[in-house]
């Protein structure tokens, strides 16, 4: 069809337009993100999604929470509704051994006597169990396992998942309650601990929990912008019953017709002996380190229907299933070091130099140990053997010393390690605050290693991207004196940077030039580069937009912060104690006199006649989506806010704006402006 690959009619009926663009829109999705073939060009996709936004927006009347333009997120959510399962969400007994397969596989057989019994294979996804409802081949619920007879209706989250369907083929069931596993591949959980290493935040331990966690966000633009999958693992046994379909890998490869992901390849087989069963597990027991995701083990199942009928379960699991989990990979080497590392934030994490030893495919020389606490804990000495685990967790940890190949008690064996007391760096006595676990360097302004962070952070790509500038060189910079500071760099000479070693002179004029070409960066990546503590890249561009231009900054309050969009109190208290600080504050300055960006670019040209004026903008609009109704209070000088309270000044209400937020301005005595009186207001009509 022409006109869905891009060719729009505009004489077209939109709601035509809006069905087709979403049927092509959930087929393209389907073809993209579960088939891995895409059918069209991402810009293509864009420019449908766009379209079809558009005209929702024009249509609030035709909305649908199943639209692909859901897929980005929507409003934030106060809590979940907790809803009973159609049938209890069992867990899986474990097994640990080929015996204990054995010794269950000879239970299934006594449990089915005379018959010849078939194994349904697969991986054990290390996630979350989902369990999701279709009604009329929507998607209307996504529930949590929660304590297995009742779940958390997280939908609106699940429905950014796009390996979800929200919409499922023709001739699926008309009722359809499936079940999955939420996971988070690598390649995205890394992804997501870089960007939170960079703006200074906590990374997430293992990608099972930062699942689950994403999951019971309130944000569904958050989960949106976190790259979970989905993988089917269970229908409902009666449905396939009904439709014909007699086992476990049969309806698996169904639901992949109805538009699910499945496993494919070598991740779902059927077996007709336990030798079989085994050669599974053994192929995956390595194989598994290739895959872009985490298992933790294999699930083996009953594949026919009426044999896992036969067999039923117990009151925690079925009877008809086993999962063998993997051994948590463990490895024996000498602890020949520990580095105490300091963090641009003054964070000091000590870090395990192991003799290298290979560890679940990889060579491992590092290993994390958290804490002091740890340490001690662990009563670790120089030369220890230790005991080095993987587990679910990317960094390898040191679980436990090997006693007996450990030192003699006597003269030369060499003390237990203490954390040290001083910063290894500035040997600055290090604090740690009370019910903390973590010891920070307090000297912010001058101790080395937390400069070199910030003018790392500064010039990274995602912020600066200084060209011609790497760590080495600012750990020379820093070294020589000539930086203390982001701001110290624009003053950088080329006869300052010469007499450095390894600097020759067209070395100097790229570092020179890449300094100059980064005074081009927009306003966002310069508050990001800023290295605020919880402004990370998305935060900075949020704020940017709402505040338009450094010196709002200097002046805003917590209060005021916090009635911002996406902006909660530990981000608002981080904002104003930067700006509050005199150091920081100094830096901010002598940035803005070397010529970076301080304004937004949207603010700049359009007016300021929302000038003083703290907005909420709510509703549905017709000349304009609500994004760029939002984008044109920033426009106009106003602040946006995210919900009312006693600092709104003025509500921009479109169509639909719901009673209690009504109730509320009401309450409060904020005027209420509708979409012609704002466009009469900002054009100077008014
Ligand atoms: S079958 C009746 N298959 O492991 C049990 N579970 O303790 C139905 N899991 O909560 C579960 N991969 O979240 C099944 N291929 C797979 C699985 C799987 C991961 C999870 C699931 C469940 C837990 C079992």
């Amino acid at each position: 069809m022409s006109s869905v690959t891009g060719v729009y009619l505009p004489t077209m009926d939109p709601k035509a337009r809006i069905e087709e663009l979403r049927e092509a829109l959930h087929a393209h999705n389907h073809s993209y993100y579960v088939l891995a073939s895409p059918t069209i060009s991402d810009r293509e996709f864009d420019a449908l999604l766009e379209e079809l936004a558009n005209l929702e927006s024009h249509h609030p009347e035709w909305a649908d929470p199943n639209s692909p333009t859901c897929r980005v997120g929507g409003d934030l959510t106060d809590k979940f509704d907790k809803v009973a399962h159609k049938s209890p969400m069992l867990s899986l007994s474990n097994s640990y051994s080929v015996e204990e397969v054995s010794l269950w596989a000879q239970r299934v057989q006594d449990g089915l006597p005379d018959e010849k019994v078939e194994f349904a294979m697969e991986l054990k996804y290390d996630g979350v169990a989902i369990s999701l409802w279709y009604e009329g081949g929507v998607l209307v619920r996504a529930l949590t396992r929660g304590d297995g007879s009742l779940g958390e209706d997280v939908r609106s989250n699940v429905a950014t998942i796009p390996t979800v369907p929200l919409r499922l083929m023709p001739g699926s069931p008309e009722v359809l309650e499936i079940r999955g596993e939420i996971f988070f591949p690598w390649e995205g959980f890394n992804a997501l601990n870089d960007s939170r290493a960079e703006a200074g935040e906590a990374e997430f331990a293992n990608p099972r929990n930062t699942a689950a966690g994403t999951l019971k966000l309130q944000d569904s633009k958050e989960v949106a912008r976190r790259p979970l999958d989905c993988m089917i693992y269970n229908v409902d046994a009666a449905t396939m019953t009904g439709l014909g379909v007699l086992t476990h890998a049969d309806a698996v490869k169904e639901a992949a017709r109805w538009g699910f992901k499945v496993p494919g390849g070598r991740s779902l087989e059927v077996a007709g002996s336990i030798e079989e069963v085994m050669a599974f597990v053994d192929h995956w027991e390595t194989a598994r380190h290739d895959l872009p995701f985490a298992i933790d083990g294999i699930v083996i199942k009953v594949n026919r229907y009426d044999h896992q009928r036969r067999l039923g379960m117990t009151a925690k699991s079925p009877r008809w299933a086993i999962a063998y989990k993997f051994e948590t990979e463990r490895a024996c080497t000498k602890l020949v070091d520990v580095e105490y590392q300091v963090g641009r934030t003054g964070a000091v994490t000590p870090v395990a130099k192991l003799q290298a030893v290979q560890l679940g495919g990889t060579t491992v020389k590092n290993a994390s140990l958290h804490n002091a606490d740890q340490i001690a804990k662990l009563g670790l000495r120089l030369g220890d053997m230790v005991f080095v685990e993987k587990g679910g967790e990317i960094i390898p940890k040191i679980v436990g010393v090997d006693t007996s190949a450990s030192h003699e008690e006597g003269l030369f064996a060499p003390p237990a390690l203490e954390f040290p007391s001083v910063c290894p760096e500035c040997e600055t006595p290090l604090v740690r605050a009370q019910d903390e676990a973590q010891h920070y360097c307090p000297n912010a302004v001058a101790c080395p290693a937390q400069v070199r962070g910030r003018i790392i952070h500064f010039i990274s790509r995602k912020a600066m991207n200084v060209e011609g500038l790497g760590k080495e060189t600012v750990a020379q910079l820093v070294a020589a004196g000539l930086v203390r500071d982001a701001a110290d760099l624009y003053d950088l000479r080329a006869e300052d940077l010469l007499p450095l070693e390894r600097m020759a002179q067209k070395s100097v004029d790229n570092l020179l030039a890449g300094l100059v070409q980064s005074k081009t960066v927009p306003f966002e990546r310069v508050l990001f580069g800023l290295g605020i503590r919880h402004v990370g890249e998305t935060v900075a561009k949020q704020l940017a937009r709402s505040l338009g231009h450094i010196g709002a900054f200097k002046s805003i309050s917590v209060e005021e912060l916090v009635a911002l969009e996406e902006v909660g109190p530990v981000i608002a208290d981080s904002v104003v104690a930067h700006f509050s600080d005199p150091n920081f504050e100094r830096m901010v300055n002598r940035l803005v006199a070397s010529g970076l960006q301080m304004e937004a670019v949207v603010q700049a040209p359009l007016g300021h006649a929302l000038e003083g004026e703290v907005i909420v903008v709510s509703g549905v609009f017709s000349t304009m989506s609500r994004d760029e109704a939002k984008t044109s209070v920033v426009a106009h000088g106003g602040r946006l806010a995210s919900s009312i309270s006693s600092k709104t000044t003025l509500i921009l209400a479109g169509e639909n704006m719901g009673p209690a937020k009504l109730k509320k301005a009401q309450s409060l005595g904020i005027p209420i402006m509708d979409e012609a009186s704002f466009v009469s207001r900002i054009s100077g009509q008014e």
